[in-house]
């Protein structure tokens, strides 16, 4: 049976504002992700995801946008957009973007409208507008929480000068939710979606995908910085957090079964058109709600983001795919697997840093890469880069000015790329390092691509090795998959003789085969014999 392109696809995602500078102001450009289309090509991916790129005040990195149908003129133009399409088509890769249904940017028309318009009116109802309680109002409507920290309600001055209604904002307060029980906003997200489209877009992956419905009779919520922690991916994955998790099911703003309705739309828009067109779910939601998404009339893939918070340990990384598997049991989706993403720590930073961080990231990363179904990998991860250590003064995250920096935020993950050379700015752009919209680190000069190009210990070929074999290989290709845990040893056996052996134990392990791909210098073969140091993986043909 042959499946659709993305049912095995490898996914390189592209954060524009930080992956590569052409114009010198110190911000990633669409130019730039042309430029590097051989690149990315030469990786061995199948496509590639644009974060936003569309016209947006940056107040959460381009996930306030302003005009879904647009292009920020600090990325460039649609003419760019265009030309960035078309050129990674004829590289052979896909092309999906990024759709924020939940909520716009304060700057976005609509939401001006609304602020100038009177309660009760058409353009207020295309968001969450209601009246405070409590005397004069002065009490947000309910005690639901930002993700982003603080209240999730905001009280605007209405035109006359009185102090008003509120509005709904589950992330930063420049981004009202949007109301999915309005018509109008359904319409104009399908819009969107067919704009891209037929600019010749393969795909989409779904911001916030499982926080559109909300309980319109507005609920206070039992816990509500309890719940709210649900949606934090830095959190590492504990027995407590699962039960958070468990939580979102009855929740009045995530997960509800509205969203079903909303995303047959969009399957029939999307299965209108030419080609194998796909979405994926941003919904880290539990294995029985997961069918809501991907139960074959709505969503093509659900991130699964369990890898994101692993912990260093066999039994806890065989546990996720495990239940990975088991939740899309009997569902035409196959599984995706993320180790990082732009809003979590860099692999190796949350593996422990340094030298030791690097080893176990690039050692999970064959695990990853070793399993059925999707895989997405975040530009720099093939670089076993880690967080920038930034001053608080560079910090941008809403998160982090919003929690009174209580939490740091999402920047250290989001740096941008280094390419070439041994100081700031890398070779990210023809910038001055001062210009960087985050500055970089000073030690990454053997973590540049030209470092790492010419060095077939370095990860950067682990990870080409890895995509290569990802399709070359017919035991990756094959249903079959056994797993095998002792002694902190994670084995992974797939079809034709293929076996994934991952040592997170605190001694060395041999093994026989011989190798494909190690993460580690210090796997050492002798004979058939190979022997693993802590920390180290490989694959073998068995
Ligand atoms: C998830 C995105 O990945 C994140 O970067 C953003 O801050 C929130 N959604 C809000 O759009």
């Amino acid at each position: 049976m042959t499946h659709p392109w993305w049912h095995r696809a490898a996914v390189y995602q592209v954060y524009p504002r930080s992956f590569r500078d052409t114009n010198g102001d110190g911000t990633g450009d669409l130019q730039g992700i042309i430029t590097e289309l051989p690149y990315i090509a030469a990786l061995g991916v199948n496509a590639i995801w644009l974060s936003p790129f569309y016209r947006s005040p940056q107040h959460d990195s381009g996930y306030d946008v302003a005009d879904p149908r647009s292009v920020d003129p600090m990325y460039g133009t649609l003419d760019d957009a265009r030309e960035l399409i078309d050129q990674a088509h004829a590289r052979g890769l896909k092309v999906l973007v990024d759709v924020v249904p939940n909520h716009t940017s304060a700057d976005r028309d609509w939401f001006q409208q609304a602020l100038a318009a009177a309660p009760g009116s058409p353009e207020r109802a295309r968001y969450h507008f209601l009246d405070g309680r409590g005397p004069e109002g002065a009490e947000p409507p309910t005690n639901w929480q930002s993700v982003f920290g603080g209240i999730a309600w905001t009280r605007i001055t209405e035109p006359d000068g009185t102090p008003g209604q509120w509005y709904l904002h589950l992330f930063d307060s420049s981004q009202p939710d949007l109301n999915w029980a309005n018509r109008e906003v359904r319409d104009d997200a399908l819009e969107t979606l067919r704009y891209w489209m037929d600019m010749g877009a393969d795909g989409f992956r779904v911001d916030v995908a499982l926080a559109m419905a909300k309980d319109m009779t507005y609920p206070d919520i039992d816990d509500p910085v309890g719940f709210i922690q649900s949606m934090r991916l830095d959190i590492p994955k504990t027995p407590e957090f699962a039960q958070q998790r468990a939580r979102v099911p009855n929740s009045p703003v995530l997960d509800r079964d509205e969203l079903v309705e909303i995303y047959r739309e969009w399957r029939e828009l999307m299965d209108s058109y030419p080609g194998d067109r796909m979405a994926v779910a941003e919904a880290w939601v539990l294995p029985d709600r997961v069918a809501n998404y991907v139960g074959g009339e709505t969503l093509h893939q659900i991130f699964n983001f369990d890898f994101l918070s692993v912990a260093w340990d066999a039994e806890t990384i065989a546990g996720v795919v495990d239940e990975t598997l088991a939740g899309l049991a009997g569902m035409q989706a196959p599984p995706t697997w993320a180790l990082s993403n732009h809003d979590t720590p860099r692999v190796p930073s949350r593996l422990g840093g340094g030298e030791e961080g690097r080893r176990r990231a690039r050692a999970l990363a064959l695990v990853a890469h070793a399993l059925p179904g999707a895989v997405y990998v975040y530009q720099g991860e093939e670089l076993a880069l880690e967080d920038g250590d930034l001053p608080d003064a560079a910090r941008q995250d809403p998160v982090w000015f919003r929690t009174n920096g209580e939490q740091k935020g999402r920047d250290g993950c989001r740096v941008p790329l280094p390419w070439s050379g041994d100081a700031p700015p890398y070779g990210f752009g023809a910038s001055v390092p001062e210009s960087l919209w985050l500055p970089q680190p000073r030690d990454w000069a053997e973590r540049t691509v030209n470092a790492q190009q010419d060095d077939p210990q370095s990860a950067l070929w682990q990870y080409r090795a890895m995509l290569r074999l990802r399709h070359a290989h017919p035991g990756l290709a094959s249903p079959e998959l056994a797993l095998d845990v002792a002694d902190g040893v994670l084995t992974i056996v797939r079809g034709a003789g293929f076996r994934c052996v991952v040592n997170t134990g605190p001694s060395s392990h041999s093994t026989t085969g011989r190798i494909l791909v190690a993460s580690d210098p210090s796997v050492t073969v002798e004979g058939d014999s190979v022997t693993l140091p802590p920390s180290t993986g490989c694959w073998l043909q068995c």
